[in-house]
C-alpha cells in the first residue's frame, strides 16, 4: 500500500513559491528574519494551511508550532519531522522552508489516499533556527530539547534593542504550550545541503549522519578614537586595524586545523564610524567549526593566544564571550537506516552536516537524523541560492517513505 504513495512535486514546488512572497528581496532572495512582521506572515499561512489539511496546531512558550495529524495508536509517541520558516537576512527560498513544507506535502499526500499511520505524526516549525537577529543559531529547538534555558532567550535582545520576548508577542506566537513537555517517536529533517558535495557527485540524497561542532565567540575591541590627521601613527589604538588582525587570525586558525576546520567573522561594528576619526572601538561576531570536538577546543585555545598576542601588540584591549557551543553531534543509526533504505532508488551518499541544524538539538530528545538534497553549486545563504523542482520531490519523497517506515 504504501508503496504507491507518491507526493505531488508540483503541488510541492507551488508552496515553495507561495510562501517565498513572504519577505522577497528584489533581487530574489528572502529576508524573512525571525519574529519579523514576514516571519508572521509565513507562520499565519503555514498554520491555515495545516488546519486545512486537518492537523492540529499548537504553540509553545517560544513559538515552535506543531501540527500534529491523528494515528491509529493514540498512545502512540508521534513521529515528527520539520525544520524552520526563518531565513538570514539575505537569505534563499530553500533554507529551512523546503524541509517544513515538505512535511506538509508528506501529511497532503496522505490525505489525498486516505492512509492512517499507527503512530500520530507531527510537523514542526522550530523559531529562530538562523540566529542572525537573535543569537544563538538553533535556539528554539535548544529551549524545546532543554538544552538551552527559555529566560535567557526570552530575554535575548537584537541590534535594535528589541527583546525576543517582546517581538514574541507582538507577533502573536507566545503559546501556551508547555515548552519541552511534547515527546517523539522519532524525528526527521529534510534541508538542502547548503554545500557543494551532492551535486558535484550528481547525487540526489545525502543520508545525514550526523554534523560537526559549532563554537560562537564575541568580542569587543577598545582602542582610542583619536583625529585621523593629527595623530602620529606610532600613537594611534586603532580598534579597526586590530580588528582586521584579529579577522586574520580566525582565518589562519581555521586553516591550521584544516582542511575540516572552518572559520568565519560574519559581523562586525566599527564605532564611532566617521572616515576622519580613527576607530576606537569594534565589535564582531565570530564562529568556529569541526567535525572533531578536541580539534574544536584547540581552535579555541589557539584564537584566544592569538587575540592576546594582538592585544599587547596593538595596546588595545581586546574582551571575548563565548556565545554557543554545540558538541559534533551522532544522529541514531535506526533513523539513518530507515532514510538508507528510502533514499535506496535515488543516487544517495552517506555525510555529516557542515551546516547547523535543529535536528541537531531535537537528536538529544528522540532518534534523530536528516535528509540532503543539492543546492546550486553548493551555495546557501545567499540570495542565489537554488534548489530543483526534481530534487526537492525526491527529498519528499523520501521524507515521506522515511516517515511512514517509522510510524507505519
Ligand atoms: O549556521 C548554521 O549552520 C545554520 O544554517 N543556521
Ligand atoms: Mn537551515
Ligand atoms: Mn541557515
Amino acid at each position: 500500500m504504501t508503496q504507491n504513495l507518491r507526493i505531488d512535486g508540483e503541488r510541492l514546488w507551488g508552496s515553495l513559491m507561495e510562501t517565498a512572497a513572504f519577505g522577497a528581496l528584489p533581487k530574489g532572495g528572502i529576508r524573512r528574519l525571525a519574529l519579523s512582521d514576514e516571519d508572521k506572515m509565513v507562520r499565519d499561512w503555514f498554520r491555515a494551511a495545516c488546519e486545512d489539511a486537518g492537523l492540529t496546531v499548537t504553540v509553545d512558550g517560544v513559538g515552535n508550532m506543531f501540527a500534529t495529524r491523528p494515528g491509529t495508536r493514540p498512545d502512540a509517541a508521534a513521529v515528527a519531522f520539520g525544520s524552520h520558516l526563518d531565513t538570514q537576512p539575505a537569505g534563499g527560498k530553500f533554507d529551512g522552508i523546503l524541509g517544513v513544507l515538505a512535511g506538509l506535502e508528506a501529511i497532503r499526500t496522505l490525505n489525498d489516499a486516505g492512509y492512517v499511520t499507527e503512530h500520530p505524526l507531527t510537523l514542526a516549525n522550530f523559531t529562530n533556527e538562523e540566529g542572525a537577529r537573535f543569537s544563538p543559531a538553533m535556539m528554539c529547538s535548544g529551549v524545546y530539547s532543554r538544552d538551552l534555558e527559555a529566560a535567557p532567550v526570552l530575554a535575548s535582545i537584537d541590534n535594535e534593542g528589541r527583546t525576543f520576548g517582546e517581538e514574541l508577542a507582538r507577533i502573536g506566537y507566545a503559546g501556551d504550550e508547555e515548552i519541552g513537555a511534547r515527546r517523539f517517536h522519532a524525528f526527521v529533517e529534510l534541508h538542502i545541503e547548503q554545500g557543494p558535495l551532492l551535486e558535484a557527485a550528481e547525487e540526489t540524497i545525502g543520508i545525514v549522519t550526523g554534523g560537526q561542532g559549532l563554537l560562537w565567540f564575541d568580542g569587543t575591541i577598545t582602542g582610542q578614537d583619536s583625529h585621523a590627521g593629527t595623530t602620529p601613527m606610532t600613537l594611534r589604538r586603532d580598534a579597526m586595524t586590530a580588528l582586521a588582525a584579529v579577522a586574520l587570525a580566525v582565518e589562519d586558525v581555521a586553516r591550521q586545523h584544516g582542511p575540516a576546520g572552518v572559520g568565519t567573522i560574519g559581523e562586525v561594528h566599527v564605532l564611532p564610524g566617521s572616515r576622519n576619526t580613527i576607530p576606537g572601538t569594534a565589535t564582531f561576531k565570530a564562529e568556529f567549526r569541526h567535525p572533531d570536538n578536541d580539534a574544536l577546543g584547540a581552535m579555541e585555545t589557539m584564537m584566544a593566544a592569538r587575540i592576546a598576542a594582538i592585544a599587547a601588540e596593538r595596546g588595545v584591549g581586546i574582551e571575548t564571550r563565548r556565545s554557543f557551543r554545540k558538541d559534533p553531534t551522532v544522529f541514531d543509526p535506526m533513523v539513518v537506516d530507515a532514510i538508507a533504505a528510502a533514499a535506496k532508488d535515488f543516487p544517495h551518499r552517506r555525510m555529516i552536516s557542515g551546516a547547523g541544524h535543529d535536528a541537531f538539538y531535537v537528536a538529544s530528545t528522540c532518534p534523530t537524523a536528516m535528509i540532503f538534497v543539492p543546492c546550486k553549486d553548493g551555495i546557501s545563504h545567499n540570495e542565489l541560492e537554488s534548489a530543483t523542482p526534481a530534487d526537492c520531490a525526491a527529498g519528499a519523497q523520501v521524507l515521506l517513505d522515511t516517515v511512514l517506515r517509522l510510524a507505519r
